[in-house]
């Protein structure tokens, strides 16, 4: 049976007060988590510590937005794996759309956060997903085959078994407009049949999370749909009542 995981991404929000305040609000209120169900929250770095301290022994992961792609050395302001791995870090999101269009990363430094992420054992949730002008050009499953190529030619289709898929279709982040769940439930069926021809077994057991305007109102219809194992939610994830009543629609 697949994982199913909610992941919140915090991205540049919050402050000590704030996030304490949304932290206990979690810790109460959210569902207990089945067997094959995960919640997690990818903080800023300056936070990680004090989520740790926060969430050790609850049921909440937490993870990073971002990590570099280096192991350690003269890299001035980046992070490393095993900097996350010092403050619990069970995820980290590699390759969002926020960083590869205002932060210029390309398919094949997002392999190399990737590979660096796993050389740690930090299980990476790698983000896919295209613009509304691909969309509208009809080259989706190029753009996404294109950004998955890059991870599997560098670390192999094998990799995928110790991390995390996300679509999100860029047109639907931060925007309020979802992607219906069928239009969500056919790209992730496109990369479970891509993986699929590559290697059925892990393909099996592949968690691909939907992004993109996940609010509490959409996530249960979001989450029924047979490919869609989570979510990785931006806006909502900051409001706790919202974030514990997505966590509460996924259905182990
Ligand atoms: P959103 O962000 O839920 O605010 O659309 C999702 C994301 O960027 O991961």
């Amino acid at each position: 049976m697949r994982n199913k995981l909610v992941a919140g991404n915090w991205k540049m929000h919050g402050n000590l007060k704030e996030n304490g305040a949304l932290l206990e609000a979690l810790i109460s209120g959210m569902p207990k988590s089945g067997n094959n169900t995960r919640y997690a929250v990818c903080a800023p770095f300056p936070y990680l510590a004090s989520v740790q301290a926060a969430l050790r022994n609850t049921c909440i992961n937490w993870g990073a937005q971002n990590i570099s792609q280096y192991d350690k050395g003269a890299y001035t302001g980046e992070v490393s794996a095993d900097m996350l791995i010092d403050f619990g870090c069970t995820y980290v999101i590699v390759g969002h759309s926020e960083r590869r269009m205002l932060f210029g990363e390309s398919s094949q430094v997002v392999a190399e956060k990737y590979a660096a992420a796993q050389r740690a054992e930090l299980i990476p949730i790698l983000c896919v997903g295209e613009t509304l002008e691909q969309r509208d050009s009809d080259i989706t499953e190029q753009v996404i085959d294109e950004q998955l190529k890059a991870v599997i030619t560098l670390t192999g289709v094998e990799s995928l078994k110790k991390a995390v898929i996300a679509y999100e279709p860029v047109w639907a982040i931060g925007t309020g407009k979802t992607a219906t769940p069928q239009q969500a439930q056919d790209i992730h069926q496109f990369i479970r049949k891509g993986i699929a021809s590559q290697n059925q077994e892990v393909a099996e057991c592949l968690s691909i999370l939907y992004g993109g305007s996940v609010k509490a109102n959409n996530a249960a219809e979001l989450f029924e749909m047979p490919d869609i194992d989570g979510g990785l939610i931006g806006g909502a994830s900051l409001i706790a009542e919202d974030f514990v009543a997505i966590c509460s629609a996924i259905k182990s």
